[in-house]
């Protein structure tokens, strides 16, 4: 690193830079650096709006606002008011409805990567039928001790906005109910919609409400254990939040022949030839390739593998009313209470400062490697002396930022506090890389409507399993209606957020390796770590092993086998017991953490 500030602003005051090799320099930049204390005085600093000499761009509308770090930076919510669960009973005095987790005196496992401590995780152990048994998991058997429930008969749609009725008194006024996408539709096509075409963030007051966003698909087959899995997301993040969540499932009808958007009754038709089961109805929104076609007519490429975040940002523009968007997979399970782990996400986030959370997320935290959390970022720190390539925005001439101005001209005078308090943008799940840094990144030089092209910076951070904020996304939705601008899936949220000079996170949560203390293995993914790396910006060598036996990895078969295990059904030949798993009076018992896919068998 050490390119300095003056290489990264140069796109915004390139007669500035070309003065700096002059005699002049000294004075401008005393000049310079007594107005901006003057500013920072007067607090006038981010109300200047766009920098100096940067210009409209052709084709976008009417620029866009900055924002301070304040509109990000909110109160907290007052106590969560109980809500009714499936049994109809409140969540607060119903223990059929609670999970059964225990806490044992033996060692928790340690982690291949991340940290429960860091994220202030609980270090709890549950048996399936703890985890699941509130949801339906061995309801038919003998042994069900808990009140059965008809499952057909439960809306969750409605369960959750009583929910939210009960705590709406604890959100700021912009926050509405969800409407029932059987009652209100309002996913329409571009020529014939109701809403403005392109939405800014200042349109928009916080809502402190986030939406996680389950994707599925016309066919999906809803297999018992993927019912129990959104049972008990919607329980334990919505039900049990007091409301500040709510989940959707967004599904993809593919090229569905009918026009699903025409009336109410060709939106209910698309939604029994979707196959959903009836207590999910009420919480289905469905799309299909017309409606991208629609609004991003110029930006073709409407697959996943391209641009899997078209539906999330055609969501965002037409249900405003959430502040953030967790795009969540039907494969992806939370072995302890998944409301608890995905608060903990967004505190960690809350907390990060902005200085270094790119590099930061391009490191894997490995403390059998380097130690707590506190060292790595230290270590982080160290490597990049201080400095901090993402320093508000990173500019590329197509980009007219939304984010705030840094506080301070040089992340070297920053004691890690800008950010400090202020939601995220977005937070990653895996770490990120450098795109062109990445040469076997197949997606790599898949880039257009940029004037530098591939030399643009961008970062990607896969999977696809991401919480975007409202400001985000309508931010990528105009920038493809308005210019087309097109990168892949993966690279499209982080480096939105970077060219916006958003707040990015990435909070390491604990994910482990099948084989316990495979030192050699872990070597090879830890690569020196961040004291080895000669940019500060990732490890040098990108190679890794492949990520088969991790728990969180897009190929990985692992956490299936877990799963058997742990509902104890026979695992294959040859598949030892999960050492992360514990084994007690017969029972067997998972640690917390969020594991990614679980295939069907
Ligand atoms: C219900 O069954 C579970 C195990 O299947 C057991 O741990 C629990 O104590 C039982 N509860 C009651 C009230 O019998
Ligand atoms: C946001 O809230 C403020 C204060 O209540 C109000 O004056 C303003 O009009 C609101 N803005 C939007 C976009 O709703
Ligand atoms: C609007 O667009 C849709 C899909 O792009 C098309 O099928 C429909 O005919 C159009 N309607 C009008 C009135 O142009
Ligand atoms: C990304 O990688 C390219 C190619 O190796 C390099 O030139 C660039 O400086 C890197 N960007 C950052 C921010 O490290
Ligand atoms: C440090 O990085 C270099 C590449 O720059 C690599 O060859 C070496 O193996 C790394 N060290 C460790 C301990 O992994």
């Amino acid at each position: 690193m050490g390119t300095g500030a003056v290489n990264r602003l140069a796109p915004v005051w390139p007669k500035l830079r070309r003065a700096v090799l002059s005699r002049q320099a000294l004075v401008i930049v005393i000049a310079f650096g007594a107005v901006w204390v003057l500013c920072l005085q007067l607090s006038v600093f981010s109300s200047w709006g766009p920098p100096l000499g940067f210009t409209d761009i052709p084709g976008l509308r009417k620029g866009p606002r900055r924002m301070t770090s304040a509109y990000n930076t909110l109160p907290p919510l007052t106590e969560r008011i109980a809500c009714y669960g499936p049994r109809g009973y409140l969540l607060s005095e119903s223990p059929d409805d609670e999970l059964r987790e225990d806490e044992f005196s033996m060692p928790y496992p340690m982690p291949f990567t991340g940290s429960h401590e860091a994220l202030g995780l609980d270090v709890t152990w549950m048996t399936a039928e703890g985890r699941y048994a509130a949801y339906g998991l061995g309801e038919d058997k003998e042994s069900y001790n808990r009140s059965k429930v008809d499952w057909d008969k439960v809306d969750w749609g409605k369960l959750q906005n009583d929910c939210f009725a009960r705590n709406k008194m604890r959100f700021p006024s912009a926050a509405k109910q969800f409407d029932n996408p059987l009652e209100v539709l309002r996913f329409g096509f571009r020529n014939d919609t109701h809403i403005p075409e392109v939405r800014h963030w200042h349109d928009f007051n916080q809502t402190q409400r986030t939406i996680l966003v389950i994707r599925a698909w016309r066919g999906y087959d809803y297999r018992p254990e993927d019912r129990h899995h959104i049972r008990s997301l919607i329980t334990e993040s919505v039900l049990r939040s007091g409301g500040e969540y709510q989940v959707v499932l967004l599904v993809d009808m593919r090229e569905s022949e009918e026009n699903i958007f025409s009336s109410p009754e060709a939106y209910r038709l698309g939604l029994e030839n979707a196959g959903i089961p009836p207590e999910f109805r009420s919480i289905a929104v469905l799309w299909d390739n017309h409606l991208l076609e629609s609004w991003y007519p110029d930006v073709p490429e409407h697959r996943t593998m391209w641009q899997v975040y078209q539906p999330m940002q055609l969501f965002a523009l037409h249900y405003p009313e959430f502040d953030h968007f967790w795009q969540l997979e039907l494969d992806m399970r939370f072995t302890g209470h998944a409301g608890k782990f995905l608060d903990r996400l967004a505190d960690f986030a809350r907390r990060e400062p902005r200085k270094q959370a790119l590099e930061r997320s391009t490191f894997m935290h490995m403390q059998q490697q380097i130690g707590d959390y506190k060292q790595f970022f230290q270590t982080v720190d160290r490597v990049n002396n201080g400095h901090s390539y993402a320093w508000g925005p990173v500019r590329v001439p197509e980009i007219q930022p939304i984010g705030p101005e840094p506080p301070v001209r040089s992340p070297k005078e920053d004691d890690f506090q800008w950010g400090v308090g202020e939601e995220a943008d977005l937070i990653v799940t895996s770490y990120c890389n450098n795109v062109s840094a990445a040469e076997k990144w197949v997606f790599r030089n898949w880039i257009k409507g940029f004037e530098a092209g591939i030399k643009t910076p961008r970062f990607f951070c896969p999977p696809a399993i991401m919480r975007s904020s409202r400001s985000l996304l309508l931010a990528i939705h105009e920038a493809q209606l308005d210019l087309s601008l097109r990168i892949p899936s993966e690279a499209t949220p982080p480096s939105f957020a970077l060219w916006h000079g958003l707040k990015i996170s990435f909070p390491q949560h604990p994910v482990y390796w099948k084989v316990r203390d495979d030192f050699a293995i872990q070597e090879q993914w830890w690569k020196g770590g961040p004291a080895n790396s000669s940019s500060g910006m990732g490890p040098d060598i990108l190679d890794h092993p492949r990520g088969l036996g991790l728990t969180y990895w897009w190929e990985s078969g692992w956490p299936r086998q877990m799963y058997d295990v742990w509902q104890g059904i026979e695992p294959e030949e040859g598949v030892p017991f999960p050492w992360i798993m514990a084994k007690q009076n017969d029972k067997v018992y998972m640690p917390n953490m969020m594991v990614h896919p679980v295939k069907h068998r």
